[in-house]
């Protein structure tokens, strides 16, 4: 269960319950997905099935994926499974690479430990179109056919039901595919078959994270305001008017999380037009820490330097008894008093223990508070036209010569 706890805010914003219904239809005339995805029991089953089907087959999967397409799964392997984990002597999955850049060095340095033979590809990308990810496909399939090795058997797709290049490929070859649906984008995709198929091949209990991420999707379809927590965290957040957030968890555990928090507020909320085309350049910025890591590297600026954000600390409540446990309690309360003794305004939200269950929960927590975010600055938080622009100004006879696709 999620707890927040709000006495260092000083003034307690006063949102404004009635606003809840108003915004929760306007959310709901939007058709977005990212809440009843929860309910795809086809893609359960299928994303099941196939873990059955190829257990024990392959010592490596490579995620070949960028921005919404890797951020989650990154985030759910770092929370949820040894930190160390690919390095362990007796692990009994097979060691996870997301591969979210297309740096040489980080391909060449990932071929040095990979077994082809041995290795599963999934190939992720929404638009089905992404240059980079397509790029790092062409080439992992390029080698796997010169080790004469089996596509359909190294390779599977996630990817729209219907439309790009990646969805062309997988009907055409009958390359195993799971869908992304049409109306949920990749910072909204972490509990479609983008996160939890490769959580599920590494031993992440995915029925309990979507079991998580219902309960809040339960409060955040609630028009009490006790009871929906998404609600109150964004408008803490709008009406702070504070630039800035910064996201610190007392976890080492969940600094990936940061990671994947930062694209969801970055592109959700930073915008260009409002509803009604007019230039208003909203945005957040997110800013990821770390405790106790951080309060020896930014805690001076949060404390001392421009009174431009808004921090959240995260907390997991149940820590080992040990001295390490103690400290970082003891460690975390510090920090909060002395922001809260310089004006700093900070909220906590802490889980019991970190579960399937509780990410389950945080995950669905911020991309709710998002969608409320986007009604209260007036603008659409699921686009990512600034994103789309990049993508267009990318050379493409160079594209076109470097990947498989012949449609970009
Ligand atoms: O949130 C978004 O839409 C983007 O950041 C995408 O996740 C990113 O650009 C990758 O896109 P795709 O999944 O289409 O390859």
């Amino acid at each position: 269960m999620i707890k927040f706890d709000l006495k260092n805010l000083h003034k307690i914003p006063s949102a404004q319950k009635p606003l809840i219904k108003k915004f929760l239809k306007k959310i709901a005339e939007k058709k977005q997905g990212f809440s009843e995805i929860l309910n795809d029991k086809k893609t359960l089953y299928q994303i099941n099935s196939f873990a059955k089907k190829i257990e024990g087959k392959f010592s490596y999967i490579v995620v070949l994926g960028i921005g919404g397409s890797a951020l989650g799964t990154i985030c759910l392997q770092q929370s949820l499974k040894h930190l160390f984990g690919n390095e362990l002597k007796n692990l009994k999955t097979p060691k996870l690479y997301v591969i979210d850049n297309i740096d040489p060095i980080l391909i060449k340095e990932l071929e040095d430990i990979i077994d082809y033979k041995k290795t599963l590809f999934i190939v992720i990308s929404k638009s089905g179109e992404t240059i980079e990810t397509l790029s790092q496909y062409s080439h992992f399939r390029k080698n796997c056919e010169n080790k004469k090795l089996d596509i359909k058997k190294h390779f599977v797709f996630v990817t729209d039901a219907k439309n790009g290049e990646l969805r062309k490929i997988a009907d055409k070859e009958k390359i195993t595919s799971f869908r992304i649906p049409g109306n949920v984008s990749g910072r909204f995709s972490v509990l479609t078959a983008v996160g939890l198929l490769p959580a599920r091949l590494i031993g992440i209990k995915i029925e309990k994270l979507l079991a998580g991420a219902k309960k809040m999707r339960k409060k955040f379809l609630s028009d009490s305001i006790k009871e929906n927590q998404p609600f109150v965290l964004a408008s803490i957040q709008f009406l702070l008017k504070k630039t800035m957030t910064v996201l610190m968890p007392y976890s080492q555990k969940l600094i990936k999380f940061t990671d994947w928090h930062r694209q969801l507020l970055a592109e959700s909320i930073g915008k260009k037009f409002n509803n009604n085309g007019k230039i208003v350049n909203t945005g957040i910025t997110p800013i990821n820490a770390l405790g106790v890591t951080d309060q020896h590297s930014q805690l001076q600026l949060y404390n001392e330097g421009p009174n431009d954000k808004l921090i959240i600390f995260i907390e997991i409540e149940k820590h080992e008894k040990n001295i390490f446990g103690k400290l970082l309690k003891i460690e975390k309360n510090a920090t909060e008093q002395s922001l809260a003794k310089n004006n700093r305004p900070n909220i906590t939200i802490s889980i019991n223990s970190l579960t399937e269950e509780t990410l389950g929960e945080l995950l669905m927590l911020f991309m709710c508070e998002t969608a409320f975010l986007g009604e209260f600055f007036e603008i659409n938080a699921f686009d990512q036209p600034g994103v789309e622009l990049s993508k267009k100004l990318i050379d493409r006879n160079f594209a076109k010569q470097n990947t498989l696709s012949t449609k970009i």
